[in-house]
């Protein structure tokens, strides 16, 4: 079931998220709703409180349009190592209609479960390596914005109020 997705200024996206302890049905079909409301958005990726669900849980797709899907679900994500730097333009379906430069590491290393709770380890770089540090920060109730400069923060934030009036009154 595609999910509807909250979007900034949600105080909600702003909260962390909790382990998940039990690999349930439950769990299994958020992940699903989560993977449906990703590909139909369309997104890269998307993190549980992105839809209102506060457990820590990411699915990611970084497949290119004409490469088979490759959907990666990760339950109770960890970053344990990462190096390199990397600052390419981000956007976020949580923060539609802007995109901005942060700087992330080139390489992590990911560890966690799979649905069927075993452990996994994701070497990941490049985009992939991106969508891990940006989906595991929506875990922690961070915006990719929230790594931007202050004075680019001022004028988003001024752009998207403009933004959402205009769409308002539309
Ligand atoms: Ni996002």
């Amino acid at each position: 079931m595609i999910r509807p997705i909250l979007t900034y200024p949600d105080p909600e996206l702003k909260k962390k998220s909790a382990p998940v302890t039990v690999i349930n049905e439950k769990v299994r079909e958020l992940a699903r709703d989560m993977a449906e409301t990703m590909y139909a958005a369309p997104g890269v990726g998307l993190a549980a409180p992105q839809i209102g669900a506060h457990q820590r849980i990411i699915v990611i797709d970084v497949a290119g349009q004409d490469e088979p899907p490759a959907l990666i679900t990760a339950i109770n994500p960890v970053i344990i190592h990462a190096d390199g730097d990397a600052y390419e333009e981000e956007g976020c379906l949580s923060v539609p209609k802007y995109a901005a430069n942060v700087r992330r590491h080139a390489r992590v290393v990911v560890k966690g479960l799979n649905l069927d709770g075993e452990e996994v380890t994701w070497r990941a770089d490049n985009l992939l390596a991106i969508a891990f540090q940006h989906e595991i920060d929506h875990l922690d109730g961070i915006l990719f914005i929230d790594h931007i400069s202050q004075l680019k923060r001022d004028i988003f934030r001024r752009k998207y109020r403009r933004n959402q009036e205009q769409e308002s009154t539309d």
